[in-house]
């Protein structure tokens, strides 16, 4: 019988050579790895769960996943927000079928125990009769995640009780986004638009993470129609990636004034309004940067590790994007995308941002749909016998990591984070290092 080669570099098992920049092609297509990474991985880590503006009353509440567990996110009659496993505690039916509404209490569609907003099974059928009062109601309350936070107008979840702070989990991160958005707020658009994919999650994600590489060919001819992305591909050298231990980072940084002049032509066919607030935004973000050495202007993509993917921060009439890939399978996965925009912002910029928000990076739009064929297309192939055994290569500038020709001339003075040219795939590899570390899996 003929074999596919096998590479002799993983013929142990290996699933890492980063020292070498190679990555197992079977951690994009194992089930064993898959399930083990739903728990050390989605169990340990911080995951985006929505924004504050989604939850704004008492009893608003939405459905959303953690990892591949489905959890409701719900504001009690306190004000304060809980997420609970969206499972009945009486024989696990999934108890919450909305998207998102407000509601008191959910009674479950099977025998009907009914649960509150603060997870208290207050409501059980037949108590009496079926039960005659033998059920210990104290004890059989929703699963709570042990830790929500709201962080800058973000909701937060973690399941490990022993993690550190948000903050601590995501460093510099933070810097970058209190900068551009500092304390006025976002607020987000109506929905969620969402659409499935063929490919393990890590493929979306790797790839928000930092492949600067892919822009230029993957989505030529998204440029190609469309004139407001054009000037992307003409800089490509005052735009820098920038990333945050252990695994979190922003993409095409973008410095000074860089982009204002191109909202402010398209804030004219808006109207004065629009104008008069592209200039009070950026007059603010100046400001908050005044001390600085180098100001920042925004970043095209950026991530938070493990699933939280950013698109369009770097301009105030794109909406600024929250993408959340659920995984659903090894090789499935469900992105879910909200998009955001200052709460300040006039209605003529909010309204043009939810009529063009999905038409770049979504499942309908002109940069999603080459991502998602290019994924599928690699799923397809982990699946034959020749492949499975062959790696993935992320040795770009391996030997030059930290030392790129001509970085002493980086106008990023006093900026925080590790800088690398605008491609790289240091980001792929500390992503790749840090999963390791959580699945315990030498790198
Ligand atoms: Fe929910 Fe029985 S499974 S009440
Ligand atoms: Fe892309």
């Amino acid at each position: 019988m003929v074999q596919a080669p096998a590479d002799p570099r993983f013929a142990d098992g290996k699933l890492f050579d980063l020292e070498n920049g190679l990555v197992a092609r079977r951690i994009f297509s194992d089930p064993e790895i898959y399930d083990e990474e739903m728990q050390r991985v989605f169990h340990q880590c911080w995951l985006f769960l929505g924004h504050d503006s989604m939850l704004a009353r008492p009893g608003d509440f939405l459905t959303t996943y953690m990892g591949d567990d489905p959890v409701i996110v719900w504001r009690d009659p306190h004000g304060k927000v809980h997420a609970f496993l969206n499972n009945c505690t009486h024989r696990g039916n999934r108890l919450c079928l909305h998207d998102r509404g407000r509601a008191t209490s959910f009674s479950c569609s099977y025998h009907g125990w009914t649960f509150n907003s603060e997870g208290r099974l207050v409501g059980v059928p037949f108590m009496e009769e079926a039960y005659m009062g033998q059920l210990d109601v104290e004890c059989l309350g929703l699963v709570e995640v042990p830790k929500v936070v709201s962080r800058g107008g973000l909701l937060w979840g973690c399941w490990d009780a022993g993690a550190p702070s948000v903050d601590e989990y995501l460093g510099d991160f933070w810097w970058y986004y209190d900068t551009l958005f500092g304390d006025d707020g976002l607020e987000a658009l109506r929905g969620c638009h969402r659409y499935s994919m063929v490919g393990n999650w890590k493929l979306f994600c790797d790839n928000f993470s930092g492949d600067g590489l892919h822009v230029p060919i993957s989505h030529r001819s998204a440029f190609a129609v469309d004139a407001t992305r054009r000037n992307y591909l003409d800089r490509t050298s005052d735009r820098f990636m920038v990333q945050f231990m252990p695994a979190h980072g922003v993409g095409a940084l973008t410095l000074g004034d860089s982009g204002l002049q191109a909202d402010l032509n398209r804030a004219e066919e808006l109207g004065p309004e629009a104008v008069e607030w592209v200039h009070e935004r950026h007059r603010r973000i100046q400001e908050r940067q005044k001390a600085a050495e180098t100001r920042i202007a925004g970043w095209v993509w950026g991530q938070c590790f493990p699933n939280l993917n950013l698109q369009a921060f770097d301009s105030a009439l794109r909406g600024h994007a929250f993408i959340v890939c659920h995984p659903k399978g090894p090789d499935a996965m469900e992105i879910w995308q909200y998009c955001l925009i200052e709460k300040d912002a006039p209605q003529v910029v909010k309204s043009f941002v939810a009529r063009t928000a999905t038409r770049g990076q979504s499942g309908t739009g002109l940069i999603g749909i080459d991502d998602g064929e290019n994924f599928e297309r690699i799923t397809e192939n982990m699946r034959t016998v020749a492949n499975r055994d062959v790696n993935s290569n992320y040795a770009m500038t391996l030997e030059l990591e930290g030392h790129w020709p001509g970085q002493e001339q980086w106008p990023v003075a006093g900026l925080p984070g590790f800088f690398g040219p605008s491609m790289w795939e240091t980001s792929q590899r500390r992503f790749y290092r840090y999963w390791a570390s959580l699945m315990g899996v030498q790198a």
